[in-house]
């Protein structure tokens, strides 16, 4: 048992023990959500907002489910409907929130380092809920989780991430937290959004999309960032499909117990074919149901919990 941060900002500062810990307490509270009565007092009378000044889908209803089932009070931010549209700071923004005694503050930014500037001057412990391409610590800790969860161990394993990497906050995370735990990372995509110097994070790159499936235990997938991409970086989507999609002639191609994940929202018929989205092999529902549990053993970590808390 190994957990001493105030704030989950990134993976990357985090040991392959820390990890393994919020991976042993998501599979306690898994557990937890298994039984007539899901509710946990662990955050009974503690305030925690969610600051999502990015959109999200699962992100955001994964922490708040996360947040009641851990019987938290919560505060649902909408920046649309705040005073940022009248020119409010994220500081000023993030202080009043505190001054109303928010113990913590989940936040997805499109500003890389967004979290890191509140975590210099809160006292609410802060956590990330993605930070423009930087990182979003949580979908790599689900994403580990399921790993772990359907292989049994995630060392050893042929882990490729296929897409737009240079722009995914998921991907940086994904690579930190399978490298630190002994996966081999490979890295695929058209050269302009796989550059080389990934390599530098312990990971493998190449451009072969052949080569990179071959060999896989499990393949993620990854959305073309468009929101992120300051110009176009391949010709077009139908020719990214035919270079780098996931269609059934490559999955034929795969190891037979290959697993297919993605983070989500799926951009049907563009990195992935949708049957495939849909298939035996996709674990891409499991990874959302994951991220309930993960998300709970963030927030009851921070909190001070204690893995062997939890009754089993
Ligand atoms: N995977 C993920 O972060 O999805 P949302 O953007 O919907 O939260």
């Amino acid at each position: 048992m190994s957990w001493h941060h105030k704030h989950l900002l990134d993976i990357e500062s985090l040991s392959a023990d820390e990890i393994t810990t919020v991976l042993d307490t998501a599979k306690a509270f898994k557990a937890v959500g298994t039984r007539a009565i899901k509710k946990v007092p662990a955050l009974r009378g503690k305030t925690v907002v969610n600051l999502f000044v990015e959109p999200s889908t699962r992100t955001r209803i994964s922490f708040e489910l996360a947040e009641q089932r851990l019987s938290a009070d919560i505060i649902n931010f909408s920046a649309e409907a705040s005073s940022f549209k009248k020119g409010e700071t994220l500081k000023d923004t993030a202080r009043n929130l505190e001054a109303l005694n928010a113990d913590m503050i989940v936040m997805r930014h499109s500003a890389s380092g967004a979290a890191h500037f509140l975590a210099r001057f809160l006292h609410a412990s802060v956590i990330n809920a993605g930070d423009g391409a930087h990182e979003h610590p949580t979908q790599a800790l689900l994403d580990t989780f399921t790993v772990r969860e359907k292989k049994g161990k995630v060392a050893g394993l042929n882990v490729t991430i296929l897409g737009d990497i240079l722009y995914s906050r998921v991907a940086r995370s994904n690579i930190w937290a399978l490298t630190k735990l002994g996966a081999n990372v490979t890295l695929c995509g058209p050269s302009t959004l796989v550059p080389k110097v990934f390599e530098q994070m312990g990971c493998r790159v190449t451009h072969d999309v052949e080569e990179a499936i071959r060999d896989a235990d499990i393949i993620n997938l990854l959305r073309i960032q468009h929101e992120r991409q300051r110009k176009t970086m391949f010709p077009s989507i139908g020719e990214y499909t035919s270079f780098f999609g996931l269609t059934k002639a490559r999955m034929a191609r795969t190891k037979p117990d290959a697993l297919i994940m993605h983070p989500g929202p799926i951009n049907r018929g563009v990195e992935i074919d949708s049957e495939i989205a849909d298939c035996s092999r996709s674990v891409i529902l499991d990874q959302v149901t994951n991220g309930l549990a993960v998300r709970m053993a963030v927030l009851f970590l921070l909190n001070g919990g204690k893995a062997q808390e939890i009754a089993g």
